[in-house]
């Protein structure tokens, strides 16, 4: 095991009804003028925005709004909301949401104490201060309400880019499983595969003796691979939907990740589907995803037979291991394709002819990248045709 730190201020405020507390949070972390951040539409329908407002009234704290972040968040509005900060000397940002509404949250924290462009947090500058940051979640999948990223994309030409910093883990994250259950199907499963991919990056590693890690990653996905189907066919099942919710968190806070080496070469690949396409992250994991398993399992073929036999329940080929971890990997892309997930290129909207148009978007050109295999631009064109022509 790798030496670490591990960071994880975050207080986490979950079970029913706990957003009627925002108030009494916000206060206790010092917010005294708040900007509530939500999205297109959700969060106002099910009457959870008119909830939040009022408990901050409650607490006798003063807010101003800012909604319409899209999926895929973009720069433009991270420009209005740190113009809107300054012009109202907020200094707490709330936000009601999901990945997207949070990473814009997260950006706008950024720029409103920065006196250049915050998309220079994108492109590698490290944030020196931030605004206050807190979640009221309303979807299990990216994670952003214990971590320290965000991803943002640039409008111009498309550019989805990620920033990280310590600065940037919420100061407390309300998660009601209840607030869950008006998700469509779809999102629930995108969700889902997000919350997987976030542990199978970190699960395949060159580290040696990580035992812990790899017996708390099993445990997250053997949780997903149980609930899912429950909430999809059941979305009012709260005991399911709980679980879901805080294996998302437990996925992406890093606990399962400590002290071992990552990949992430999924994510940057699966990035410049969502970019291009406007696709749902998961969606654009549950294509890319699998793909890389199939291209990358020949590198340490037991550690996949792992995967295989302990979280898919594949029977061990000792004769032959390289088809117990074919098994696996056919049995996580049947599970993707059985919550309804996309498969290929076809099913997700993607087109093969732009594969040389993402692979330099990808940026990588002479370099190689990623912690568990080193990909060159080749190995990524490689991983998107696989991805465009898979079947189950
Ligand atoms: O905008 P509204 O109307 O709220 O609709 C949203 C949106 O259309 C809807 N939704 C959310 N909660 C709902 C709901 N609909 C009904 N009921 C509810 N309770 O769901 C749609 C998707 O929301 P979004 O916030 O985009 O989903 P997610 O949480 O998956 O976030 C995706 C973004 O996070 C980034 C992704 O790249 C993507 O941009 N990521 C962020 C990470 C991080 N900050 O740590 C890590 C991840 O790997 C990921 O890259
Ligand atoms: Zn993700």
């Amino acid at each position: 095991m790798n030496n670490f730190n591990f960071y994880s201020p975050t207080e986490f405020v979950f079970g029913k009804g706990r957003e009627n507390d925002a108030g009494k949070y916000v206060k206790k972390y010092g917010g005294k003028k708040v900007l509530i951040h939500f999205g297109g539409q959700s969060a106002q329908k099910s009457g959870l925005l008119d909830r939040v407002k009022s408990s901050l009234e409650q607490a006798g704290i003063e807010y101003k709004e800012l909604g319409g972040v899209k999926p895929n968040p973009r720069d433009t509005l991270v420009y209005e909301g740190i113009k809107l900060c300054r012009g109202e000397n907020i200094d707490f940002i709330l936000a009601v949401g999901g990945g997207s509404v949070i990473d814009s949250a997260k950006a706008i924290a950024m720029g409103v104490e920065y006196d250049g462009d915050f998309w220079d947090f994108y492109s590698g500058k490290q944030p020196e201060k931030a605004l206050p940051v807190a979640t009221v979640l309303t979807i299990a999948a990216a994670g952003s309400e214990g971590s320290g990223d965000s991803v943002i994309t640039k409008e111009d030409g498309m550019l989805k880019r990620g920033a990280g910093s310590d600065l940037l883990r919420p100061r407390f994250s309300i998660m009601n499983p209840e607030l869950t259950q008006t998700l469509p199907a779809y999102q629930t499963a995108c969700g889902a595969t997000d919350i997987m991919a976030h542990v199978f990056e970190r699960y395949f590693t060159n580290t040696k003796e990580v035992e812990i890690t790899d017996r708390l990653c099993e445990a997250v996905l053997l949780t997903m691979i149980k609930e899912t189907p429950r909430v999809i066919a059941d979305p009012n099942n709260y005991e399911a939907r709980a679980n879901i919710m805080w294996a998302g968190t437990v996925a992406h806070t890093n606990i399962v990740g400590v002290g071992r080496e990552q990949d992430w070469n999924s994510h940057g690949i699966e990035h410049e589907l969502s970019a291009l396409y406007d696709c749902a992250h998961g969606a654009g994991l549950a294509v890319i995803m699998p793909a890389w398993m199939e291209f990358v399992y020949k590198h340490n073929v037991m550690r996949f037979c792992q995967m295989a036999t302990r979280v898919f329940g594949c029977q061990m080929d000792f004769e032959n291991p390289e088809a117990t971890a074919l098994a696996g990997i056919k049995a996580f892309r049947t599970f993707l394709h059985g919550i309804g997930m996309p498969i290929n290129f076809d099913e997700l909207g993607a087109k093969r002819e732009d594969i040389p148009a993402l692979v330099e978007k990808f940026g990588l050109g002479d370099g190689r990248t990623g912690g568990f295999v080193h990909l060159s631009s080749d190995d990524v064109a490689q991983i998107y045709n696989i991805a465009a022509n898979a079947e189950i």
